[in-house]
């Protein structure tokens, strides 16, 4: 047997017994006539005890001879400690060693197996078994476990039944690029990863398994950041027979089942609003609503004076910083160009002051006068003692750059607390979405949702205007979810795809299993996916949610640790039927 118990576990009472402890060595220290080494596993630590009055010489020298992350066994008393440590639960005690097993030996870790390590995150990526080991690492991945757990047993329980849906599949347009797998069997023929189980799910309803869930990987060739992996984790989920108010309330359950249980937070309901609402009063579509600084439109009281710059703008919008007239002009200068960093693309931006004596003073006061500085800051909510930041230009980009300066300086204030949740819901999403770069209108959400009753006549005179029983999920600045009822009529979906510029062939090409399959009877159905990456990452107090995967990908999508992706050779090339024809 290699163990009795396990490194976590020991107390003052087990002083007296003999057990058998393994796992790794976390740190020794030799004294010569004394060695102490600390015995670690997932679930703590143990001192062992190693003296020159109570131990053969032999094992002495083995003790002297450990090295950091060796995996011993060993077999001893449990004794109280002399010095205790009260930061360690099994702090009060120590194991005298009377046997001593060296299982398997290490070479040194590249970096210290630690909670404050020194390794840099590429070589916690390289050698990330040795990375889990740590325990911030680890415990986030106990964590995850507890949230999935949570999950499952939560749906279970409301009738929701688990379905695998595959992998190798035709592509499904969520708004990403596919990952790509050629198939052996079908020259020239190629699989593609899910973005997500979406159609699945819908033929799961036709199907009539009325409430399916699935904790699922879905796959997406897409520009990384913090809160995106290309390989990341859906609580996806479908119902039958429903509504929109139905799904909101049965996964608000959820959503409050989850902070409950583990973070012990109680929320009687989750806050509402139309998506336009977000944009007009937070600038973005997550709104973080743990802290205020809305915006305050000032088209109005800003736009007649001699002032060119607001003059032309189609939109002026401030938001209040609260006791931000102590910010230095080097600090004010220092957020004008934050806000001209081209990530966030502003060309400037105005400032007012407000001073404690009630009057104000601005970077434009050559226009602008006491009285409609007032005005300002009535729009904004500025009181004395604020600092009032106005962003102008086009209405969506003004939006996205105050939004972005609302949450900077949000962050810089430290109004963000990871302890504090702060759910809502976002309603109403436009059905459709303005694309640049191809000129057309695209499926906001994705080509299966269905317009708000009545606005299918809406399509052709103001597209832009249509509005989707869309909504998502939001959770302290994050989207952690979304979804939507869907068409399950197999003449608007046709129509639908018509619209977004499917030939009738086309169509019927990518999804025509899904239009048969509405023609045999599928119930009204709306469904939603949570990214379980991030809803954990964000119960876990923190939104980068690489930390919460075991093996996660770097920016540029590589797995440094087993190097991929790689080349294959060019037999295996061949069996696929393929050619490499590189154009660098
Ligand atoms: P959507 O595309 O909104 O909807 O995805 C649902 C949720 O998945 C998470 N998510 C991601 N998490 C990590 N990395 C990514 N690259 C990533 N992309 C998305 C987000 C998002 O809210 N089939 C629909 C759901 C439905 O309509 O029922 C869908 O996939 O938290």
């Amino acid at each position: 047997m290699y163990r009795t118990h396990n490194n976590g576990q020991l107390r003052s009472g087990d002083i007296g017994t003999t057990v058998t402890l393994s796992g790794w060595v976390q740190k020794i220290r030799d004294k010569g006539f004394m060695v102490w080494v600390d015995l670690r596993d997932r679930y703590g630590i143990t001192q062992l005890i190693f003296d020159e009055e109570r131990t053969p010489k032999e094992m002495m020298e083995t003790a002297s001879g450990l090295g950091r992350e060796f995996v011993i066994q060993v077999r001893g008393e449990v004794i109280e400690r002399e010095s205790k440590n009260p930061n360690l639960p099994t702090g009060d005690v120590e194991i005298l060693v009377r046997e001593i097993t060296v299982l398997n030996s290490s070479l040194t870790p590249p970096f210290t197996i630690e909670d404050d390590t020194d390794g840099g995150e590429d070589l916690r990526m390289k050698y990330r078994y040795l990375d889990i080991r740590r325990s911030p690492v680890r415990s986030n991945l106990v964590f995850r476990h507890k949230v999935t757990m949570a999950v499952r047993n939560y749906l279970s329980g409301k009738d929701f039944v688990e379905v695998e849906t595959p992998y190798l599949i035709k592509s499904t347009p969520e708004g990403a690029r596919d990952f790509v797998v050629p198939s052996r069997m079908n020259e020239g023929q190629f699989y593609a990863l899910p973005q997500s189980p979406q159609t699945f799910k819908q033929l799961l309803m036709v199907g009539g398994m009325d409430k399916y869930f699935q904790i699922v990987k879905c796959f997406r060739d897409e520009d990384l950041r913090a809160d995106r992996q290309p390989e990341f984790t859906q609580i996806d989920c479908e119902m039958a027979f429903v509504e929109q108010e139905d799904v909101l309330n049965t996964f608000e359950g959820l959503t409050k089942h989850l902070l409950k249980e583990i973070n012990g937070v109680t929320i009687d309901s989750f806050p509402r609003m139309t998506y336009d609402e977000a944009m007009r009063r937070y600038g973005n579509d997550k709104p973080d609503i743990r802290f205020g600084m809305e915006f305050g439109e000032l088209n109005e009281v800003a736009q007649h004076k001699d002032f060119k710059v607001f003059n032309s703008a189609e939109l002026v919008v401030g938001i209040a910083v609260p006791n931000g007239n102590n910010y230095s002009r080097k600090e004010i200068d220092k957020l004008i160009d934050w806000v001209k960093r081209p990530q966030v693309g502003a060309l400037g931006m105005v400032y007012v002051r407000c001073n404690d004596d009630g009057t104000y003073k601005s970077s434009v006061d050559k226009f602008y006068d006491q009285e409609d500085l007032a005005a300002w800051a009535e729009a904004t909510g500025a009181n004395a003692g604020d600092l009032i930041c106005v962003l102008s230009g086009d209405a969506a980009k003004t939006r996205a750059q105050l939004s972005a300066l609302r949450m900077e300086l949000a962050e810089q204030m430290g109004l963000r607390k990871p302890d504090e949740f702060a759910p809502l819901w976002v309603v109403d999403f436009p059905l459709l979405e303005w694309d640049e770069e191809t000129e057309r209108y695209h499926a906001m959400h994705h080509p299966f949702t269905s317009p708000k009753p009545g606005q299918m006549e809406l399509l052709k005179s103001d597209p832009g205007a249509v509005k989707a029983n869309a909504y998502d999920l939001v959770l302290n600045g994050n989207e952690i979810g979304g979804g939507s009822i869907r068409i399950h009529d197999k003449e608007i979906q046709s129509k639908m795809f018509d619209y977004l510029g499917f030939t009738p062939e086309e169509a019927k090409a990518q999804f025509g299993f899904l239009m048969d399959a509405f023609q045999y009877g599928a119930p009204p159905h709306g469904g939603i996916a949570f990214g379980l990456d991030r809803l954990v990452a964000i119960l876990g107090g923190q939104e980068t949610i690489r930390d919460f995967i075991a093996f996660p990908k770097n920016n540029a999508g590589r797995d440094v640790m087993i190097d991929a992706p790689a080349p294959i050779d060019h037999e295996q090339l061949d069996e696929l039927h393929l050619q490499l024809n590189l154009k660098s």
